[in-house]
């Protein structure tokens, strides 16, 4: 199989020719669409001349005809490969028509125009546009469209695209029009277009400056009914983008679409977001409590894109996380303020500890600014989010919320309307704050994780504490290691009896050489030092911190990050004595301080049940799989339920207080209070069921039977998939046959068998895949169940007799020819397989030789399995 072509940033140029101007026209019938687009081109002359070929991407078109100036060309007269169109000679300035022949019936991909049940879509991100027509597909050419769309108006009454609508009617043969403007020039990425059946919930909102901007929602008519918390959500998005960063929305009107197909979360094409269901739809009765907080998250961060993307757009694929990560940062922010900041800090944690930083240290590295790519969309990645978020994080905590303000005014101000770089980006933070930025550069340009270890010394005679740093950044790939880099530490000092003492309230050290000192002086002895609060850089930290150390500081920081991640300590240590213990064959017990901690903890009562729930859960096995050099599934899972069981033994009467005073709020109650005893209640239960006697299963069901809204239902449904019973059974059916018709549910039915740790889960899996409702057309399908039981079921996915394994890439073999995209995304589970033992290894290796020789395997898949292959061996990028 021919390799695919590499793109690689070093080989950028400007654009040879731009478009100042677009009118498309989309001719939609049942069975092809037509598109005319009408161009106006010019030559660029800063680069190209008129021997410069006209070069537009094209990718499987269906070329019906084309028109330059008035002339019709002949077939002859212009190339078409499979991905480009190409002119050889054109005049500086030309308009260019060109007729393609769609079916979008026919687009499994969900990339390009394709059909959700019964509405078409768009998806153009990252190169879809050119699957539609001819164009310059690339984020640095900006134009000015205008779309009229003419359909069946009895199957498509509703016709949207981005910008304003100015004209709108019917035709002859039972078809409406409408023609919409965008009056913002954008790259082609952000063109969409929706023809469906659609119902509208409507909203206003008043801008600062007291201008009034249409909402609009539009969903199937049978969900009408959950799209309050959305709208609302979109409202306070709106309003903190005013107050916190000064920036208002543009146009007139702002358009949601929530589809049923779709690749990933949601789009933030100018003016018409086209989301993904379970990123819109939602009530108490359907949705959990952690379903809203993504809503918010998801229609906060495409909101905030109006600015970070749209507005200011990228001036070419590598600098993906201009928008990506500042944008993350940005729907972080407004999540935190809009609940509570330390909790939402530990969930984001957490989510980079276990997506991100697996992803740095194997063969997938690349930097936050990456060097190449076969594929774009395989760059979606927690490296260029979630660590492209860490960087701007860090930026913030650098120049403090005054300056870190000010550098985002400027950055608004002196690229608004252009396409840019994340090097522009930070040489304006530079220019407002003077402060020099070219060493903190490198977190764009390196890959890996730098790991942070600290010593402390403590003198009594001259009253200092010293600190010392030591950075490394080993690169895993290429085996050598990296300059040092700045880090922002900050860090508290608590005394002996948890006052905080912190000096001038907040100490931000900044770490920049491969070793480092902070000296405190007079200080008195049994003072502890509270390191990275708000886990201020993303590095992995070790540190000397004795037991008991860590449970004062669970105990006694007011930092609510390093609480939690004092406890997270405690469990890895706790749960690696276990292992241990286990693996020599001697007698395993809970030990004392832990089960303090936990059982002081569940007495508090402090009102903060929400970070009390986070504080007292384990860490997942992924998690803890990530402190081995070699990961032993099954002695990680063995250790890890002897603690949560031992927990749930030796507090068993503080735990069922707990879960019976959890009980103070309405079950449609969605402010933070209620969500947090929620969560507080469900943990409590899940420790619990772990005993795995009668009597618990016997709790647990009667709270599924009783449960009132999604989150204690499902909640307590995936404690029970844990648990070998035939409660399990009677509840998963009844489960079923109550929310049969919503498919969103149902996709939790899937996920929670899915990621049970019984051991015939693989049967119920295979069988799973052959249910009536399981679907290969539906991506969030293929997430809940291949996906959760490939990621988040690590004893039965990485089965020693290679099952799990076999599973995967049969079904990863059996999308890519549909979605290569989500088959690219399921490979990826693959990508850890060097850190199993030998035999599972083999395992794996044969399963990457069996995709590798798949003819035609799609190049979203080839990359990541041949990545996966190389790890270790070679670079990657070369
Ligand atoms: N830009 C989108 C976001 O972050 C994500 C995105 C990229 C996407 N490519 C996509 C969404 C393909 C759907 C399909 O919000
Ligand atoms: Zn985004």
């Amino acid at each position: 199989m021919k390799p695919h072509e590499k793109k690689y940033l070093k080989d950028y140029t400007p654009p040879n020719y731009l478009v100042d101007h677009i009118d498309l026209r989309f001719d939609i019938f049942e069975k092809e669409t037509i598109v005319t687009s009408v161009m106006e081109i010019t030559r660029n002359r800063k680069t190209a001349d008129e021997k410069t070929p006209l070069i537009l991407d094209a990718v499987d078109l269906d070329i019906k005809s084309v028109v330059a100036d008035d002339m019709v060309l002949m077939p002859e007269e212009y190339e078409t490969e499979k991905q480009y169109f190409k002119l050889n000679r054109v005049p500086e300035n030309f308009t260019l028509e060109i007729t393609t022949r769609l079916n979008p019936g026919a687009n499994t991909t969900m990339d390009g125009l394709y059909r959700s049940g019964n509405c078409f879509c768009t998806q153009c991100e990252a190169e879809g546009f050119r699957k539609i027509t001819c164009f310059p597909d690339r984020s640095d050419v900006m134009t000015k469209f205008s779309c009229i769309i003419t359909a069946d108006q009895t199957k498509y009454p509703v016709l949207l695209s981005n910008g304003n609508m100015v004209l709108k009617g019917t035709l002859e043969n039972n078809r409406n029009f409408v023609k919409w403007e965008d009056p913002v020039k954008k790259p082609c990425y952000l063109f969409a277009l929706v023809a469906g059946d659609l119902s509208c919930v409507e909203d206003v909102y008043t801008t600062a400056s007291q201008r009034r901007i249409v909402l609009k929602l539009y969903v199937e008519k049978e969900n009408i009914d959950k799209c309050g918390y959305a709208l609302t959500t979109l409202k306070q998005a709106m309003a903190w983008d005013e107050e916190k960063f000064g920036r208002e929305y543009d146009l007139d009107l702002y358009q949601i679409v929530a589809v049923s197909h779709f690749n990933m979360g949601a789009m933030e094409n100018k003016g018409l977001n086209i989301f993904n269901a379970r990123y819109v739809l939602a009530s108490p009765e359907t949705a959990t409590d952690s379903d809203f907080m993504n809503i918010q998250s998801v229609i906060g961060h495409e909101y905030f894109h109006n600015w970070t993307g749209n507005r200011i757009t990228l001036k070419n694929w590598f600098q993906l996380s201009l928008k990506e990560g500042l944008t993350v940062f940005r729907d972080q922010e407004f999540s935190s303020d809009m609940n509570a900041r330390g909790v939402k800090r530990i969930e984001d944690v957490k989510k980079l500890r276990t997506r991100q930083f697996p992803e740095d240290a194997g063969p997938m590295a690349h930097s936050v600014r990456p060097e190449s790519y076969i594929e774009m969309n395989n760059f979606y990645t927690a490296t260029v989010y979630q660590k492209g978020a860490e960087i701007i994080r860090m930026l913030s905590q650098i120049f403090g919320k005054q300056g870190f303000r000010k550098g985002m005014d400027l950055y608004f101000k002196k690229f608004d309307g252009c396409a840019v770089t994340t090097e522009d980006f930070i040489t304006t933070m530079e220019e407002v704050s003077g402060i020099d930025l070219s060493q903190f550069r490198r977190w764009y340009t390196t890959p890996g994780t730098p790991e942070v270890s600290i010593k402390r010394t403590y003198t009594p005679e001259n009253r200092q504490l010293v600190i010392d740093f030591q950075q490394l950044n080993y690169d895993n790939q290429f085996k050598h290691l990296h300059p040092p880099c700045h880090i922002p530490v900050k860090t508290g000092l608590i005394d002996k009896n948890g006052q905080d003492i912190t000096p001038d309230k907040q100490c931000l050290y900044h770490l920049k050489n491969e070793t480092d000192q902070l000296v405190f002086e007079n200080i008195a002895p049994g003072t502890l030092a509270s390191l990275f609060r708000e886990f201020s850089a993303p590095v992995k930290l070790k540190t000397d911190f004795t037991i008991q150390e860590l449970a004062f500081l669970l105990e006694h920081d007011n930092d609510d990050f390093n609480r939690w991640d004092a406890a997270q300590q405690l469990f890895f240590r706790e749960i690696k004595t276990v292992f241990f213990n286990i693996k020599n064959n001697q007698p395993c017990n809970l030990s004392l301080p832990v089960q303090n901690a936990f059982g002081a903890l569940l007495a508090r009562t402090d009102n903060k049940k929400a970070l009390t729930s986070k504080i007292l859960a384990l860490p997942e096995e992924d998690e803890i799989g990530e402190t081995f050099e070699t990961i032993d599934v099954n002695l990680i899972h063995k250790a890890r339920m002897f603690v949560k069981k031992s927990l749930g033994a030796a507090l068993k009467d503080q735990l069922i207080s707990t879960i019976s005073n959890c009980c103070r709020y309405s079950p449609a109650d969605l402010s933070s209070k209620a969500m947090a005893e929620r969560s507080l209640k469900l943990l409590c239960l899940s420790y619990t069921g772990a005993l795995n006697t009668d009597e618990a299963t016997e709790i647990i069901y009667r709270h599924f039977l009783a449960s009132k809204n999604m989150t204690d239902e499902i909640g307590a449904l995936s404690i029970l998939t844990d648990i070998a019973s035939p409660k399990t059974r009677e509840a998963l059916d009844q489960f079923y046959d109550k929310w049969k018709h919503e498919p969103l549910v149902i996709d939790k039915w899937f996920a929670v068998q899915a990621a049970s740790i019984l051991p015939d889960t693989m049967d119920r899996v295979e069988a799973l895949t052959r249910h009536r409702d399981f679907t290969m057309e539906n991506p969030n399908r293929i997430r809940s169940l291949t996906g959760v039981f490939s990621t988040q079921n690590p004893v039965n996915f990485h089965r020693s007799d290679g099952r799990g394994y076999r599973f995967l890439s049969g079904q990863i073999l059996a999308l890519d020819p549909k979605n290569p995209q989500i088959s690219a995304r399921l490979a990826s589970a693959f990508s850890q397989w060097k850190r199993y033992d030998v035999k599972r290894q083999a395992l794996m290796e044969n399963e990457f030789d069996r995709i590798i020789k798949t003819p035609s395997l799609s190049k979203d898949t080839y990359e990541i399995v041949t990545k996966a292959l190389a790890g270790g061996h070679q670079g990657i990028f070369e």
